[in-house]
């Protein structure tokens, strides 16, 4: 540092021009001596943490033996069950479990390839998050519209901590579980809850369209027609509508001006659906998901407000501003109708799948509005699945 900042001073005399450069001389050595004799005596530690890290990534009860012995690159070679940097865990991570914290999955999630294109055959597949309470009702008919469908799909599911599905390991539910944290309805913990559903989901690279669903969701058209309205459509399906009343702009707090202003302020049912631009958006921003936490308590819901308002700040041209989930509100109160075994007709199902109404989708007018429906109750799997070959077509 000595020598560096006489180097410039042209007014020194040479005499202690030259004896600043020797005491420079000496301490850059000393501290290169210094340096030197702390990395040799860290050097043996350091290279056994290495190991012990690289270790975490990729050792398998077989290898275990192997990199004990030391540094030797084959120990790479002899890894065989989990490929440490593979490509193929990489983009497509198999196993569900992991050890994140949410700040740092939510990092991970938010990554976006710079480069365009893919260095593998990229199909893009539908996401399907299932944010449930335990059971999942209505699994048989899941199972069968999922049925003969693996490569254009994969399953989240959010079930409470600890929470297994019963499923046979040929069912497409089977270890789909996602780590988990318990969800107190009403607060900013559902919304957590759909962000880490997001966040996984989005680590598999094919994943390009995001569905929320709950255990009483059906689905009430088969797989391919949901597989190609979703991945054709040019936008999103997120609810995200202005209301006016004490439910709607009522809920808004006048502590997130100048952040958030009244007419932006959005509502909306919280079943979503995304494309993987937004979802990345979501899971990236911090700014007013804090804002929603501070100021967004009952009677104001985060899951009815968050998404809605964020896309109409900032993404509205990539929303269709409605929503694929159909779901019966006419009795007023805050909870829809549920269905039970039987309410459920070929009639009812057939007025949900086409009610005579257009909705607009990519600028054009289609009879198709809804693709899932709720809610259900267990009841109603049985009626459904003796209607789900004659009227939903699976
Ligand atoms: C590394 O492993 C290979 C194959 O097991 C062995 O032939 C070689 O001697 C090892 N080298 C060292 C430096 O341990
Ligand atoms: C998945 O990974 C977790 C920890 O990362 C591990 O405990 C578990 O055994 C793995 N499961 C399978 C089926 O490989
Ligand atoms: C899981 O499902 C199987 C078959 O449906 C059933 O026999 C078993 O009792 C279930 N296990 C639990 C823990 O519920
Ligand atoms: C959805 O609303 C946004 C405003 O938030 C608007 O810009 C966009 O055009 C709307 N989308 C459609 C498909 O009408
Ligand atoms: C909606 O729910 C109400 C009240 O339960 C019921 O009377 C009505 O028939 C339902 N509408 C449809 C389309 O099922
Ligand atoms: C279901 O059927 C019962 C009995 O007919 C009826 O009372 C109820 O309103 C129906 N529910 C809906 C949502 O239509
Ligand atoms: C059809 O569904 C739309 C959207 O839910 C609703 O606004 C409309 O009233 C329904 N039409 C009939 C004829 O039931
Ligand atoms: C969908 O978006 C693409 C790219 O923005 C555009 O070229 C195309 O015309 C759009 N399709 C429809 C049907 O709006």
């Amino acid at each position: 540092m000595t020598k560096t900042r006489n180097r410039g001073d042209k007014d020194e005399t040479l005499e202690k021009h030259v004896g600043l450069l020797k005491l420079g001389q000496i301490l850059s050595f000393l501290v290169v001596f210094i340096a030197g004799m702390i990395s040799g005596l860290t050097s043996s530690t350091r290279i056994n943490n290495y190991f012990n890290s690289q270790t975490d990534l990729f050792i398998t009860k077989k290898t275990g033996s192997a990199i004990s012995t030391g540094y030797n690159c084959t120990v790479v070679k002899s890894c065989k069950k989990v490929d440490c940097l593979s490509m193929k865990t990489f983009i497509h991570p198999t196993n569900l479990t992991h050890r994140m914290s949410d700040e740092e999955i939510f990092w991970r999630a938010s990554l976006v390839p710079y480069k365009n294109g893919y260095p593998f055959h990229r199909r893009p597949k539908v996401a399907f998050l299932f944010l449930t309470r335990g059971l999942l009702p209505m699994l048989p008919l899941w199972e069968r519209f999922f049925r003969g469908h693996d490569k254009y799909f994969a399953i989240y599911v959010h079930a409470p901590p600890g929470y297994l599905l019963n499923v046979s390991s040929d069912s497409p539910f089977y270890r789909r579980e996602i780590p988990s944290q318990s969800v107190e309805w009403g607060t900013m913990s559902l919304f957590d809850a759909e962000r880490r559903l997001l966040a996984n989901a989005l680590l598999d690279f094919s994943n390009e369209r995001f569905v929320l669903l709950s255990e009483s969701c059906i689905p009430i058209y088969n797989f391919p027609t949901v597989y190609n309205y979703l991945i054709r459509s040019n936008h999103s399906f997120a609810d995200s509508y202005d209301d006016p009343t004490r439910y709607g702009r009522g809920r808004y707090s006048r502590k997130m001006f100048p952040d958030i202003k009244l007419p932006q302020w959005r509502k909306g049912s919280q079943w979503f659906e995304l494309q993987r631009t937004l979802a990345v958006y979501i899971v990236s921003d911090s700014k007013y998901y804090t804002i929603f936490k501070k100021y967004c308590k009952p009677a104001c819901y985060p899951d009815e407000h968050y998404i809605p308002t964020y896309l109409n700040m900032f993404h509205g041209q990539l929303n269709a501003n409605r929503t694929v989930t159909w779901v019966n509100w006419s009795m007023g109160g805050p909870h829809p109708a549920t269905y039970e075994g039987v309410n459920v007709t070929e009639g009812f199902i057939q007025s949900i799948r086409n009610n005579g109404t257009q909705c607009s989708y990519n600028s054009k007018m289609t009879s198709v509005c809804y693709l899932f429906a709720r809610k259900f109750d267990p009841s109603a799997l049985e009626p459904l699945l003796n209607l789900a070959s004659t009227v939903m077509e699976f």
